[in-house]
């Protein structure tokens, strides 16, 4: 692999050129929430001087759960990359696109799709906990199309959360085995796991949209004031004077990232008791509404300008693009299945 293949088609920096390169992948749900904001866009945000960066929505892999739903998905694709922009990622240093507009995601996950077993899939966690769901053809190969989405752009690292490893792991693999086989061609991706504990929902469970227990960005302050009122806390607790366990509590996380010196100006209150579950929702909701301030800011400005939003995901796939039918090109010469070229 060349230096000038590991960079977008169009950036010529010669220092930038070592720079590695990230992706990572979200599925369009919509517009999206606290949880995304911390557990995923920030990091990315931090990410974007130090890497190329490639974000890709995920449309064809949220079609396993939703084949049957289509008519909502540009709608989803379109706020979600509202969100990516009002969280402060930047298109002139990060191609944002949609995964169907660059097809040779779907060329590599079928070459990929030959190196690897059935019962090797069949023994993923993330395909054992979700076998209720339609066993589809599709739905087995979600981690192989993952896979190509990662090595497509010859990715070194990939933000996820632990919930990914093995994924992470099989495009590893996949990478290996291509390389083995054919040659040098893909480097090795590896995941970069973010640091931020999962953030909980108001039903003290994984903060999701499904669950509808999550606090939107672009809710407006009173509705996140009201939304932290129904958030679960100790069950212990029941008023005021109650000693607290902030450890189990799904607001104590919360105030973890939003309130400074929470440890200290929090937890030893929850504990004593002097703290009730009221006040320290209102210094959350004050809290996290000021650190969202920008961000909705920005929001309220993006929602007015959608031409630009659909131009900045357009701009994100040609630049993806080129990158991927560079890689394309050398995967067929690796397989001698350039068959129009001359030598
Ligand atoms: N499977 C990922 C998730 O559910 C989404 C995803 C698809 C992804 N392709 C990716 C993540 C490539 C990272 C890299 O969160």
């Amino acid at each position: 692999m060349t230096i000038s293949d590991q960079q977008p088609a169009n950036e010529a920096s010669p220092t930038a050129s070592r720079r590695e390169t990230i992706l990572s992948g979200m599925q369009p749900t919509g517009a999206l929430h606290v949880g995304n904001l911390e557990g995923a866009l920030r990091n990315w945000v931090r990410l974007q001087d130090e890497y190329w960066m490639y974000l890709c929505i995920v449309d064809w892999h949220s079609l396993t759960a939703e084949f049957e739903s289509t008519a909502g998905l540009k709608e989803k694709i379109y706020q979600m990359a509202v969100d990516f922009l009002s969280a402060g990622l930047d298109p002139e240093k990060c191609a944002i696109f949609v995964q169907s507009e660059v097809k040779e995601h779907a060329e590599l996950h079928l070459i990929f799709s030959m190196l690897i077993t059935v019962p090797t899939l069949k023994r993923l966690p993330t395909y054992l906990e979700k076998k209720e769901r339609l066993d589809s053809y599709g739905f087995l190969g979600y981690p192989v199309l993952q896979a190509a989405d990662i090595c497509l752009y010859n990715a070194h690292k990939v933000p996820v959360g632990k919930d990914q490893e093995k994924h992470i792991w099989l495009a590893n693999d996949l990478a290996k085995r291509f390389n083995a086989l054919y040659g040098k061609t893909f480097v090795e991706p590896e995941a970069l796991f973010t640091e931020i504990p999962m953030i909980l929902g108001a039903d003290n469970r994984k903060m999701s949209k499904s669950y509808d227990n999550h606090i939107p960005i672009e809710y407006t302050e009173s509705q996140t004031e009201k939304r932290l009122k129904t958030f679960f806390t100790d069950p212990n607790k029941l008023r005021k004077g109650d000693p607290g366990n902030p450890d189990k509590c799904p607001i104590y996380l919360l105030h973890r990232i939003y309130t400074p010196g929470a440890s200290e100006s929090i937890a030893p209150h929850c504990r004593s008791g002097e703290l009730g579950c009221v006040d320290c929702k209102g210094k959350l909701a004050a809290n996290l509404n000021s650190a969202l301030r920008p961000v909705r800011e920005r929001r309220a400005e993006l929602a007015k300008q959608p031409d630009f939003v659909w131009d900045v995901l357009r701009t994100g796939a040609d630049r993806a693009r080129a990158r991927a039918q560079s890689v394309m090109e050398k995967v067929r010469d690796r397989m001698k299945m350039n068959y129009r070229k001359k030598k």
